[in-house]
């Protein structure tokens, strides 16, 4: 990823105050409209610490970046299939991830469905999914299969989002070998950090091993709380340890995200002048900024 960092983006004329995560909030500009489309880049987001933020996250990038004029795919990696509810789109009686791991159903195409927010798509999951890392275990190559289904709607999108389930067994090894990009999503909450070591050293193999290309995009802080010093603390710590790895748009918590996923909605389109909604909108565009996405 190349960093592409100057100061023209801090509002000019004024000083920014610091933001959340100590630095000056810089205002990051509107992207410019996409001439042409594809090939796209893949980015997973991955935590294996359960609840903190991977699927909003991921219903929501995806929703701002489409906002954005960016054509985007995102990926139910998750047997829970909560990507696929947030997004109001039916798992069942529908050809899913499953189908196209285990190769029952042959073009990815069949599986993607056009969601209500115009240029994004899923391709979705449900319970069958569990099954697989126990039917691909034996298979030949089986680290590389979704990165094999995904080259073939490749070309079609300009960024596809992977929302990892909560672990970090076959199936995030295979979104990890699909990826280009690693966002991690981490909850301000006190045991945030544990269990990031372990996820960086098995990216780390997987880079060594699988995917000599893959980046580390950025850690995404979640759910932060800026009335209490606790989630201030960490957030601090997480600064500490990662730097620059840590994006500088903040996620706060609100309840306008689980409102918006029992609605089967977006935030953009539940609640689209909310605060919450900016956020992503922020996060869309600071990750063009850096070169992540298109
Ligand atoms: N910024 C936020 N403020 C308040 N609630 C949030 C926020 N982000 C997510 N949530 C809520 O927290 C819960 C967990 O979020 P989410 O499902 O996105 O996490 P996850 O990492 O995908 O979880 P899992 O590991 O189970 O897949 C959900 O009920 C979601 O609506
Ligand atoms: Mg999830």
């Amino acid at each position: 990823m190349t960093a592409q960092r100057d100061d023209e983006a801090v509002l000019p004329g004024f000083e920014n105050p610091p933001g959340p995560t100590g630095r000056p909030q810089r205002v990051f500009p509107p992207p410019p409209p996409l001439k042409s489309h594809g090939p796209a880049r893949v980015i997973a987001l991955c935590n294996q610490k359960g609840g903190v933020g991977k699927t909003t996250s991921t219903i929501n990038l995806g929703a701002t970046l489409a906002e954005a004029g960016r054509r985007v795919l995102a990926v139910d990696f998750d047997p829970q299939g909560a990507l696929s509810a947030g997004l109001g789109v039916p798992t069942h009686d529908v050809p899913t991830i499953y189908d196209l791991l285990l190769g029952t159903v042959k073009n990815p195409h069949e599986a993607i469905i056009h969601t209500a927010v115009p240029n994004l798509d899923i391709i979705p999951a449900n319970i069958d999914l569990s099954a697989a890392e126990v039917h691909l275990v034996n298979e030949v190559a089986r680290e590389t299969i979704l990165a094999r289904v995904l080259r073939k709607v490749s070309d079609q999108y300009d960024v596809i989002l992977i929302d990892c389930q909560p672990s970090l067994g076959l199936l995030t090894v295979n979104a990890l070998t699909a990826a280009h990009g690693v966002l991690i999503p981490l909850e301000c909450e006190f045991f945030a950090l544990r269990g990031v070591a372990l996820l960086v050293e098995t990216i780390d193999k997987v880079r060594d091993r699988l995917n000599p290309a893959i980046e580390l995009d950025g850690i995404l802080a979640t759910m932060y709380d800026s009335r209490t010093l606790h989630s201030r603390e960490v957030l601090e710590r997480v600064v500490e340890t990662f730097g620059d790895r840590v994006l500088e748009t903040v996620i706060t918590r609100t309840v306008k995200f689980p409102d918006a996923s029992v609605a089967g909605a977006p935030i953009t389109t539940f609640a689209p002048e909310h605060s919450a909604a900016e956020a992503y909108r922020q996060l869309a565009r600071e990750l063009i900024f850096r070169g992540a996405v298109a």
